[in-house]
């Protein structure tokens, strides 16, 4: 008899953690999902578009954040709560299915989209504690329609309305850090060429061994900036003493965790860092959270906007984005390396 497709809900019912998710012991959550820390600014945008009014106030908070953390919460985004309630859960609804269902999306073999069980990076052994599924939403000419989840029926539909609203909230979000560069309010966005979007869905089961493994490794995004919606379960977890410390991020229903990433923090100089962040995974819930990923196109230059007076450029020579994560993972994979040999 041929032996049923294991997805991590299957490998969720047994005792112990199978060992491929078994981390080193620096690598391990060093806080709970649910210790909650309010650290994190949550700043409401209500009125971010008046000029007379908050908006000065409500660009200093989002700075401020940059500068600090390069990871904040938004609030009173105008995103409509119901759009945002339908999405997360139509995506519940697809983790639900039965694994031969969510395997008609199997993106394994290099196909660009779909449904994966568990990723790890490319020469590393071990691996997280997830399913996902994801989709490439921007540019619109980009879609692969057949990659897109079609179960639930509502699925497209739904998340094209999402893809829109997300994408014009982050052109705003990045308008606010390119005046606060001195620049003109689309310079960032203009620096994106046509900026890409991609939509990754997270579902961490829920795991026997929570303290041996991560939902998703420590990492910083590499694109410009991130919104993530993320359920009341708890999980991500940011740090900015480069891994000594690491908080966990309080759930807000309906807000967005916004984060920068890897080209937004070189465009700015260093001056907006760019987060890093895990995600810890828990024995008692599963966990959703919903990323998209505003990038800059494969052929933008990536090189700082603007250096300040009496700063060095943090990178050495204008190089494209697909340049820019070409080294990243072979960086990732160099790292990965040497763990190896050291053990
Ligand atoms: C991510 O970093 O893309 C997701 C983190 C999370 O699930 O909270
Ligand atoms: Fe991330």
């Amino acid at each position: 008899m041929a032996s049923p497709v294991k997805t991590l809900t299957t490998l969720a019912e047994e005792k112990t953690l199978e060992s491929s998710f078994v981390r080193d012991e620096d690598e391990r959550p060093k806080v709970a999902y649910n210790e909650f820390s309010d650290e994190i600014p949550v700043i409401s945008i209500a009125g971010i578009d008046e000029v007379d009014g908050r908006r000065g106030e409500i660009c200093n908070k989002i700075v401020e954040a940059c500068e600090n953390w390069g990871i904040f919460q938004i609030v009173d985004h105008g995103v409509d709560p119901k759009l945002v309630s339908k999405m997360t859960l139509l995506a519940k609804e697809f983790f639900a299915m039965p694994p031969e269902e969510k395997l008609r999306f199997d993106m394994s073999g290099g196909k660009k989209g779909g449904f994966i069980v568990s990723s790890h990076l490319q020469g590393e052994s071990v691996r997280d504690w997830r399913e996902m599924v994801t989709y490439f939403s921007y540019p619109i000419k980009e879609r692969d329609y057949k990659r897109w989840p079609d179960t639930p029926k509502e699925w497209r539909a739904v998340t094209e309305e999402y893809s829109e609203k997300v994408m014009n909230l982050a052109c705003k979000l990045l308008e606010v850090l390119s005046e606060a560069m001195g620049l003109e309010r689309d310079a960032l966005t203009k620096a994106c060429v046509d900026m890409d979007q991609k939509v990754v869905i997270n579902y961490y089961p829920k795991c026997p061994q929570p303290d041996l493994t991560l939902g998703l490794k420590r990492h910083t995004d590499p694109g410009t900036i991130t919104l993530l919606l993320q359920d009341h379960v708890g999980g991500l977890q940011a740090t900015n003493d480069n891994g000594k410390t690491w908080i966990t991020v309080q759930p807000i229903q309906g807000a967005f965790v916004v984060n920068l990433g890897d080209h937004g923090h070189y465009l700015s100089n260093g001056r907006f860092k760019n987060a890093d962040h895990q995600a810890v995974v828990n024995s008692n819930y599963s966990r959703l959270s919903i990323a998209t990923f505003q990038n800059p196109a494969p052929n933008a230059t990536v090189y700082p906007l603007k250096i300040r007076e009496g700063e060095k450029p943090v990178l050495e020579e204008p190089i494209t984005f697909a340049e820019m994560y070409r080294r990243k993972m072979s960086k990732d994979l160099e790292l990965a390396r040497m763990k190896k040999l050291a053990k």
